[in-house]
């Protein structure tokens, strides 16, 4: 049983692998509605939603999912975790008192970290911190299992920032045994613990390898990741960023170096004409929406492992 959700190192690769078979089923088994075998498994469970930034997807499937487990949502306003109203301890310990699990969506790890520690009853969910985004990891996974036979032998090549999604990313692909290739301008490269955690949870000899050079990553790559420039948060420095990336934009002469067929892959919201054009995103290469779609399956199934 997972008791929290924080990374993608909260699971290992048993623990991964079952959540994917589970979230693969759950969506075949969508279409059965209550009489699906899993209607009922969140009763009588209470989830908390609290986001300190905007989310559309996230929000969306994590009330969807709760609800179609047969349990219980309740959504917390932001403005709870200002600190001039109650600390952030105080928060965390009512919740506690009456809900099973609280989905984050926060700044830094650190609070989630700390929340986990204060509340040892409660479930705690990253719904995406500024430095990981677990869900969005396992619903990737989930849709290239849709279109790959096996991950054996596969290579992501991410272009961009070395942010949250990149981190978890390279995360999950390393316990699945990918490679990953990630391209980041001098200076946004991932964090170095990410480089460390990479080699440490890597399966069947997957490796990360760095570049500055967007066009070195990418060739040869069965998929072509990339996410905004500038992130929830950074937004003051928009104008730096946008003219640092400008080289790292997925176009259709970077797509044309990866291998013929190779899938893109976006978490979105996207900014098409910044990190994507129109046509790349908009091409049947692009497997955005189905990563969207798996964010509400995928969730599902972490939620009957925690919960249920
Ligand atoms: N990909 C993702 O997490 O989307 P939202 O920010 O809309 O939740
Ligand atoms: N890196 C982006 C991801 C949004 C889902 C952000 O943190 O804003």
């Amino acid at each position: 049983m997972v008791q929290n959700f924080l990374s993608i190192l909260d699971l290992d690769p048993d623990r991964l692998g079952k959540l994917l078979e589970l979230a693969a089923k759950l969506k075949r088994q969508r279409v059965k509605g209550m009489k699906a075998p899993t209607a009922a498994a969140l009763n009588g469970k209470h989830v908390g939603l609290l986001f300190e930034k905007p989310s559309l997807r996230t929000r969306v499937t994590f009330t969807i999912g709760v609800r179609e487990l047969g349990g219980d949502i309740v959504e917390i306003p932001a403005d709870v975790m200002h600190a001039d109203r109650e600390p952030i301890n105080d928060v965390a310990r009512n919740l506690e008192r009456w809900v099973d699990a609280v989905v984050i969506r926060t700044f830094a790890q650190e609070r989630l970290q700390h929340i986990t520690e204060i509340t040892p009853n409660l479930h705690v969910i990253n719904a995406l911190t500024n430095e990981e985004h677990p869900c969005q990891a396992l619903a990737d996974m989930q849709t290239l299992s849709e279109k790959w036979p096996s991950f054996d032998g596969r290579r992501i090549a991410f272009v961009g920032d070395g942010n949250n999604v990149c981190t978890s990313l390279v995360h999950v692909a390393m316990m699945l045994g990918m490679a990953v290739h990630v391209a980041t301008p001098k200076g946004y490269e991932l964090p170095d613990e990410v480089v460390d955690q990479a080699a440490a949870v890597s399966q069947k000899g997957a490796g990360l390898t760095e570049y500055t050079d967007p066009k070195a990553a990418v060739r040869d790559a069965d998929a072509v990741y990339t996410d905004v420039w500038t992130s929830m948060g950074q937004e003051v420095e928009y104008t730096d960023r946008s003219k640092t990336f400008k080289r790292y934009q997925v176009n259709e002469n970077l797509m044309a170096l990866a291998k013929p067929g190779a899938l893109f892959m976006h978490c979105l919201p996207a900014h098409r004409g910044e990190e994507v054009t129109d046509e790349v995103i908009e091409s049947p290469i692009s497997v955005v929406f189905d990563q969207a779609e798996n964010r509400l399956h995928a969730q599902k199934a972490l939620l009957v492992q925690m919960l249920a």
